[in-house]
């Protein structure tokens, strides 16, 4: 998948890190097309449990410096990712690594920028600039 320009939120830091998840996801991708999903998968969780941390809690902070309308239920959307991502790990560790777990965080992740970043970001964009990039 490539970054598109709609994408952008016009917040450079946020920005940057959303391009960074796209190139793990598109590495995943990769991965899953070589029949190298198994091998990656737990990389790749690895890897979202300290981005979300990371990441998540850079946007919810922007959110709430410029009272972001819809932060509760933003943050709810983040928060589900997160479980969806432990839940992954959790049966990993207990079930071992399954194709029908790749197929998840591959739809996930597919999920997430379509619908999440795509979307659901992109009104914090809309909203900063809706006040005249004053908050940031
Ligand atoms: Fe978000």
């Amino acid at each position: 998948m490539e970054w598109k320009d709609s994408y952008d939120i016009g917040v450079e830091k946020i920005d940057c890190q959303h391009r960074q998840l796209l190139v793990k996801l598109n590495e995943f991708f990769d991965a899953c097309t070589n029949q190298k999903g198994k091998e990656k998968i737990e990389e790749t969780l690895k890897f979202l449990k300290d981005y979300t941390l990371e990441h998540f809690g850079n946007e919810e902070q922007l959110m709430s410096e410029i009272d972001f309308p819809e932060l509760a239920e933003h943050q709810k959307t983040h928060a589900e990712f997160v479980k969806t991502v432990l839940e992954l790990e959790e049966s990993i560790k207990t079930k071992g690594v399954s194709v029908l777990s790749t197929i998840k965080l591959n739809r996930t992740l597919t999920d997430w920028l379509i619908n999440h970043i795509h979307k659901c970001d992109r009104l914090i964009g809309d909203c900063i600039a809706a006040k005249g990039n004053k908050a940031v």
